[in-house]
């Protein structure tokens, strides 16, 4: 993908001999070797990618994904594959980087293993570090990017319309989020793009909870947080409802919550400092009687990854610009009670934003 090497040594400041990517085994995999490698599926474990200067990209493949790597390099013509058995590697790596060169690693996700074995293999290189123009680069997306990061979301919708008919008094926290992943796959999914969160009741206060045995009563609050892989592309949102008989207190965080994703969403538009969408939504939380009952940040960049790069809370500066795919994601927690988050994957378009995720965000009692 020329364009994307481009974009990231555009970025970079001095410019390296080549930027080199390096996968160990799943899950320590860089993504960013998929943002310069497009290839929809594939672990490609200790696969290699060197990307130069001028936007060529050699690609060290392993064996066991030598076709898909074929397919995508005969679709560019700046691609050049070479398909190397593991004990092949560190030659094919020597035979692309000049022993007295300069190259850039991508400190963010290459393993310490990889990193000891490049400085023994090259040991008159000079490292350094790509990580921040990587991240840069893949922040803000392509059309093409917002289409799968939008297929991703719809798939993340659809379920998120289904979860009310999924309630029933007894069942577990677990069986609810193999349902959902269960949906999120008939409807298209590659996967999930991260562990499901299904918190009943008291559960829900927890913002990071994993599903227990937990099985669901009338008076529950219910959280549900989860997301789509769709050709690589992540989807992330959450949906809260309510089981049973009405709670006016949950009905009213809830509404509290609605008008605090409202007021974030108000302030997105190109050039606005994080900060100022996070302070959106924490002013509307922090003025009803729920003050102080907000404790994460509000969003973060979604893509390759769910959590990719960058997210915003009191005190990011960083701006906000056209392509920015992120997630709008404020909650209220109640310890011993329950917990109320909605998040919305949403890009930012020249005049705003524009959502990705459409699955009804309001407030929502099902009977028991
Ligand atoms: N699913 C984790 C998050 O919303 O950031
Ligand atoms: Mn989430
Ligand atoms: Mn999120």
């Amino acid at each position: 993908m020329k364009q994307r090497v481009e974009k990231i040594f555009a970025l970079l400041d001095p410019k390296p001999d080549a930027v080199v990517l390096a996968n160990a085994v799943d899950p320590h995999l860089d993504q960013s070797f998929f943002y310069l490698f497009e290839v929809p599926a594939g672990l490609f474990e200790g696969s290699v990618a060197v990307a130069h200067p001028d936007g060529e990209l050699d690609v060290l493949s392993s064996p066991l994904e030598a076709e898909t790597a074929f397919e995508a390099a005969k679709h560019d013509p700046h691609v050049k594959v070479h398909v190397v058995n593991r004990d092949e590697t560190e030659d094919a790596v020597k035979q692309l980087l000049a022993p007295g060169g300069t190259y850039a690693l991508n400190h963010r996700e290459l393993t310490h293993g990889w990193f000891v074995q490049l400085e023994k293999l090259l040991p008159q290189v000079k490292w350094t570090d790509a990580s921040d123009a990587i991240r840069k680069a893949r922040a803000t997306k392509e059309p093409h990017e917002i289409e799968l990061l939008r297929k991703a979301a719809e798939i993340g919708s659809e379920v998120g319309r289904e979860i009310p008919g999924l309630l029933k008094t007894g069942i577990t926290e677990l069986e609810l989020a193999a349902e959902m992943e269960y949906r999120m796959g008939r409807h298209g999914a590659s996967g999930r793009s991260f562990s499901t969160i299904v918190a009943f009741g008291p559960h829900g206060a927890e913002p990071h909870y994993s599903p227990r045995d937990t099985p669901l009563k009338p008076g529950d609050s219910i959280v549900c947080d989860f997301g789509a892989y769709y050709r690589r592309y992540a989807s992330d949102i959450t949906r809260s409802f309510h089981f049973g008989p009405r709670d006016a207190e949950m009905k009213e965080v809830h509404d509290t919550v609605f008008a605090a994703q409202e007021a974030a969403l108000a302030a997105v538009r190109p050039g606005v400092p994080g900060k100022e969408v996070h302070n959106a939504a924490l002013q509307v939380i922090d003025a009803s009687r729920w003050k102080g009952r907000l404790n994460h940040g509000v969003g973060h960049s979604i893509g390759l990854v769910v959590h990719d790069g960058w997210g915003y809370g009191p005190k990011v500066e960083d701006p906000l610009e056209v392509g920015m795919a992120i997630t709008v994601e404020p909650g209220i927690y109640l310890p011993g009670h329950g917990g109320v988050r909605i998040e919305d994957d949403i890009v930012v378009t020249p005049d705003g934003y524009e959502f990705l995720t459409t699955a009804p965000r309001e407030y929502r009692e099902v009977p028991a």
